[in-house]
């Protein structure tokens, strides 16, 4: 999904470029590269490194200016290789872009302008922006006319950032994430895919409309091309800290995020619960509701079907965005979509609300980000207040949506102060979850999984979906196979896959325990190493890990062990538990 950032005004673009690209590398890490215009050149380095690295192997002292661009990779066309790396740049080296996107008809524009004697140095679909915005200034064009032309003729998502060597700088969004950030200087300005690029120099954030086009020169403007006109967007003021955005005493962002979490729903149980009782008489109201997420939001969702059913004895149907446009036909302005999704930016659930909204169906949303594209677009908005979430393996985010959905549920069935008194007790469960001795214990059985090929997790009720995100969280961080099953459905399948010695995660309710029991005797009479996760130790189990009895808040106390075994795989396995291989945290291409 990568990061891209611009910066224009009278500082030293490199440091902040790079410091930036530190804060973006979340979003993709594959390669990075800058450009910076100085004495009207441009001076442009890439390489296949993360940005701490490229920062202390490539210096730009000698070239001090104060404009540049730079980007941090997740690839979609062409490996990750150096000449892949943005910025990319056009035939005559005076025109540098950086793009998070997919150009879906970059072949048939390459082709196109190899015709006209252009030379392509990569393969990505991202380097025919630079080379047609030369092609429609070789025409005549000026630069922001020939950016604009371009992208008439150029299809699908992408945030773009153009520097010219006359010192103009274009920036536009269609269907990905883009932001300005207005420096304290007069005329300081930034350009990022999220605020995290900008947020140690400003907490003034412009968020960006679909088809917005920034011109930074020596002012500052904002041209709609859908409107076909300029527009004025407020100034909107950040409440996260730069900070916040920072790993602090910790070595890994995952690792504060999991410390966080107590917090996070201490503040939820404080937070006035207007919007959630708004959203809670929508659910009521309407004949139909889907909810709709991505990844580990997904599993979030699957909890609330579960939720509201049994708190609320309410309906909901799930189903996971990317599939979503396999069923608008049913939706009609009664039906009601429901998206999750941290950064409100992943392109697949973006991409489910809209056809949604294109059927007349009311959207609301539950989101991390504050002036996201999902909040911009949704009727009404959840903001999780969570703060930001950098690790790609979503845990603080995840909690803080579970946590939602109760309070939802229990304030649809007219209940909320139920739900309010018992999230009050969570945080200390958790805090005893995160202790010092809870993880030490957790560790061992990271000790024990660490070397394992793969591991299955099972569960019943709410424990399934629990099941499904503890096997996300492994998965992503540590690259075991993990694969999680309904605890009912072993019989149905894959008891085949039973060898002996095989790890089986067993999460265990007092609601859901006698069934559970039951098919985890089955696995391990078939010679399955047991693993209990729940409030009762029992023989049949080779480890356990005791956690309290939280009813419908099993799932936010069930999944800290989890979060936490992973984190530890990951160490013990030599993988990055930040920014894992082939990931990135805001999936902002379908
Ligand atoms: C979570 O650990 C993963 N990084 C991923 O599954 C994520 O949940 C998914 O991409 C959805 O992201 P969102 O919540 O920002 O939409
Ligand atoms: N499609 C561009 C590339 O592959 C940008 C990828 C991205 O947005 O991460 O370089």
């Amino acid at each position: 999904m990568c990061g891209i950032i611009g910066y224009s005004g009278e500082k030293e673009a490199v440091p902040i470029l790079l410091n930036g690209l530190k804060n973006l590398e979340y979003r993709g890490y594959d390669s990075c590269g800058v450009s910076v215009l100085y004495e009207n050149k441009l001076h442009t380095k890439k390489d296949l490194l993360k940005v701490r690295e490229f920062g202390k192997t490539h210096s730009f002292d000698s070239v001090p200016g104060k404009k540049g661009i730079g980007h941090t990779r997740w690839a979609t066309h062409g490996g990750a290789k150096k000449e892949n790396a943005h910025p990319h740049l056009s035939g005559d080296g005076k025109i540098s872009v950086v793009h998070n996107g997919i150009i879906e008809n970059f072949l048939e524009q390459k082709r196109f302008l190899e015709g006209k004697g252009f030379v392509f140095q990569s393969e990505t679909d991202s380097e025919v922006i630079p080379k047609m915005i030369e092609y429609q200034m070789q025409k005549g064009l000026d630069f922001t006319r020939a950016v604009k032309q371009s992208f008439g003729l150029l299809e699908g998502q992408y945030a773009v950032v153009a520097l010219h060597e006359d010192g103009k700088m274009v920036a536009l969004r269609k269907e990905a994430p883009l932001v300005v950030g207005v420096g304290e200087a007069d005329g300081e300005y930034f350009v990022s895919s999220d605020v995290t690029g900008f947020l140690d120099h400003s907490k003034n954030a412009i968020f960006l409309e679909e088809n917005d086009m920034v011109v930074i020169d020596d002012g500052f403007s904002i041209f709609n091309l859908d409107k076909n006109r300029f527009v004025d967007r407020p100034v909107t003021g950040l409440d996260w800290s730069a900070e916040e955005a920072k790993k602090g005493n910790f070595e890994h962002f995952y690792l504060k995020e999991v410390f966080e979490q107590a917090r996070v729903l201490e503040d939820l149980s404080k937070k006035d619960m207007g919007t959630i009782l708004e959203v809670a008489v929508e659910i009521a109201k309407a004949k139909k509701v889907y909810v709709v997420a991505c990844g580990t939001a997904s599993y979030g969702c699957m909890h609330g079907v579960y939720l509201f059913s049994k708190i609320a004895g309410v309906h909901v149907d799930f189903c996971v965005a990317s599939e979503f446009h396999h069923f608008f036909k049913f939706l009609d302005s009664e039906s009601m979509i429901f998206a999750v999704s941290q950064s409100g930016e992943t392109a697949d659930t973006l991409s489910a609300i809209r056809i949604a909204k294109s059927k007349g169906a009311k959207v609301v949303s539950v989101t991390n980000v504050v002036g996201s594209s999902l909040a911009r677009e949704s009727d009404k908005v959840i903001l999780q207040g969570a703060g930001p979430e950098m690790a790609v393996n979503s845990t603080k985010a995840y909690t803080s949506q579970l946590a939602i959905f109760v309070l939802l549920a229990y304030a649809v069935d007219g209940r909320i102060d139920e739900g309010i008194e018992k999230l009050r007790d969570v945080p200390r469960q958790i805090s005893y979850l995160t202790s010092e001795n809870a993880r030490g214990f957790v560790n061992g059985l990271a000790e024990k999984l660490k070397d394992q090929e793969h591991l299955f997790l099972i569960g019943r009720g709410l424990q399934y979906p629990t099941a499904l995100e503890a096997a996300h969280k492994i998965k992503e961080v540590s690259y075991i196979h993990t694969e999680a099953f309904a605890a009912g459905e072993l019989k149905h399948g894959a008891n085949a896959l039973i060898t002996d010695g095989m790890p089986y995660i067993v999460f265990v309710s007092e609601e859901t325990e006698k069934a559970t029991m039951n098919n985890a005797m089955e696995v391990k009479s078939r010679g399955a190493f047991l693993i209990g996760v729940g409030p009762k130790n029992n023989d049949v189990f080779d480890f356990f890990i005791k956690v309290p009895e939280a009813g419908v808040f099993n799932p936010v106390v069930q999944i800290i062990p989890m979060q936490i075994v992973a984190y530890q795989l990951a160490l013990l396995r030599g993988c990055d538990p930040d920014f894992p291989r082939n990931l990135a945290k805001s999936v902002t291409v379908r």
